[in-house]
């Protein structure tokens, strides 16, 4: 089998497809509120287009306290009015499917803000109501001891007290991220129904595909026991494993893939599952999700001996499980790559040379707005971070959601907002306009073309059949930590990973993302695609 697509099937657009990530709050700003809305991507659909990318996801604008800058929905089938309008989302999908491009939306079914009209209700309803069972709610080991000893991801225990002082009351409620972000109980079926209910309003719009958040973690084990390790879900929830990969939750995304699959053309699921390898790969058969993210990498620093053994598992799990996998350095929770791979010039070549490599991956791939501009982590001053994570746990995500420069030089904003607008919700650091798209445009040296010609000819490679949207990769590291991964025999993708400039295998560079040395070779922190002889 090959993709996920059953034995025998055409390979589907989305096997290969490259979507790029918006975060609406950080795009663009057509209001002049000093936040990103859906007026502002509106304006932008054809710098998206430009790039050469097949879709868009974006994060959520749905209503929301925004407690987790839209994590935490209120309600899951309507437009926050800090991003705009539904008719403004219509007119935004009508132009986008226009530009060629596909909507990917997200959708938070782990959990949903303490705001929402069935939590409100259970909350109002009382212990033993039907209406608490659409959530965890189970009495304390005492007044101020919680039903079990989880602890959140954002830090401190994954209860609250629903009545704080109540002797009547004394429930609490489980919310593996903040307590404003309770978790659903999926073991009610109730549950199931209403979220199917969701995921048809966005598909009957004609939305694409939906992006699953925390995927992996929607059911919790049976009784809710304590977990060994009582001091932390915080690693990705994986050491506690009673919140995580529990088996029932499969039974979801065959429900979910049974939707998608009765719409024409069919919808795609893309699951934020973040487990190893392996146990990842399960949630991508047949008849299950359609990709799920591949993270590895984002762990693994700049080594070619472990990328090379993680690719080797994602291909082994592809093979058994059929779904190739969807890479990502980045998104709006991780570390820019600019900087995690050490920052500097030399983090600046290492992300260029990294996203040049997913892109001649086999597989799909996502682009998370700003790395194409190669944009680094900010260090953003302590009194204007917003990220819950950092207020509960010392962990900051905002230096990766800063608003994209579009212009060189444009007031406080560089062209995110309008001029005369309040400033933007996170602060620009003074040398963006440097980073700006607008500088990208006039540099023909810059990530961004580099993107743009690495689009058109993945493109090319595919009509000449020399690339096939399912085809696999055979990875190694040969001497001086030349990491080298091939795609059937007439293509492969090389990054020197180590400190020596590196010879080539036989065959034409076709793309590199900085130059080969004068004798040919391919610079440290560089990445090359090379179409064999
Ligand atoms: C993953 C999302 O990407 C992140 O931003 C959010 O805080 C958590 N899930 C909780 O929804």
């Amino acid at each position: 089998m090959s993709g996920s697509t059953e034995e025998g099937q055409k390979p589907r657009w989305w096997q290969d497809a490259v979507i790029y990530q918006v975060y609406p709050r950080s795009f663009a700003d057509g209001d002049g509120d000093g936040v990103g809305d859906l007026a502002g991507l509106l304006t932008r659909l054809p710098y998206i287009a430009s790039l050469g990318v097949d879709g868009i996801w974006m994060t959520p604008f749905q209503p929301s306290p925004q407690v987790d800058q839209g994590y935490d929905v209120s309600d899951y089938c309507g437009v926050d009015p800090l991003f705009g309008t539904m008719a403004q989302f219509d007119e935004l999908l009508a132009a986008a499917h226009a530009l060629g491009l596909r909507i990917f939306l997200d959708v938070v079914p782990n959990h949903c803000s303490s705001e929402h009209l069935l939590f409100q209700a259970a909350v109002a309803a009382g212990p033993g109501s039907p209406e608490r069972a659409m959530f965890h709610f189970a009495k304390g080991r005492d007044a101020d001891t919680p039903p079990n000893n989880w602890q959140s991801v954002f830090g401190g225990r994954a209860w609250s007290r629903v009545n704080p002082g109540s002797d009547t009351d004394q429930e609490w409620y489980l919310h593996l991220f903040s307590p404003e972000q309770p978790d659903w109980n999926w073991r009610n079926p109730a549950v199931g129904d209403y979220f199917e209910d969701v995921l048809r309003f966005w598909f009957d719009k004609g939305v694409d595909g939906l992006r699953i958040d925390v995927a992996h973690a929607l059911f919790k084990a049976d009784g809710l026991p304590d977990a060994a390790n009582a001091d932390s879900v915080v690693d990705g929830l994986r050491s506690n494993l009673h919140v995580s990969d529990q088996e029932e939750v499969h039974e979801v995304y065959r429900r979910w893939r049974r939707v998608a699959d009765s719409y024409s053309p069919e919808r795609v699921l893309v699951g934020e599952v973040n487990l190893d390898p392996d146990r990842a790969a399960r949630y991508t058969r047949h008849d299950e999700m359609h990709q799920a993210f591949a993270f590895a990498f984002v762990k693994l620093g700049w080594n070619a001996a472990a990328w090379a053994a993680v690719g080797t598992e994602l291909e082994a799990a592809r093979r058994e499980h059929g779904a190739a996998p969807t890479w990502a350095l980045e998104n709006h929770d991780i570390v820019r790559s600019v900087t995690r791979f050490g920052g500097g010039e030399r983090g600046a070549m290492r992300a260029r040379a990294g996203l040049l490599a997913v892109l001649g991956l086999p597989g799909g791939a996502y682009i998370y707005q700003g790395q194409e501009l190669n944009l680094p982590e900010v260090d953003v001053p302590l009194d204007a971070r917003v990220d819950p994570m950092w207020h509960r746990g010392g962990v900051s995500r905002d230096g990766a959601r800063i608003p994209l420069p579009w212009t060189v030089d444009s007031g406080d904003t560089f062209g995110f907002s309008s001029p005369g607008a309040p400033a933007p919700w996170l602060p620009t650091p003074e040398a963006w306009g440097s980073r700006s798209v607008e500088a990208h445009l006039n540099d023909s040296g810059s990530t961004l073309h580099l993107v743009t010609t690495a689009l058109e000819l993945r493109k090319q490679l595919r009509e000449k059949e020399i690339l096939a949207a399912d085809d696999g990769g055979t990875w190694r590291v040969e001497n001086g930590g030349l990491l080298i991964c091939e795609r059937g025999d007439q293509f492969l993708l090389a990054v020197a990973m180590g400190d020596d400039a590196c010879h080539l295998p036989d065959g034409n560079v076709v793309l590199a993302s900085s130059p080969l040395t004068p004798e040919g070779l391919l610079p440290p922190d560089a990445a090359a695609w090379v179409l064999r002889n």
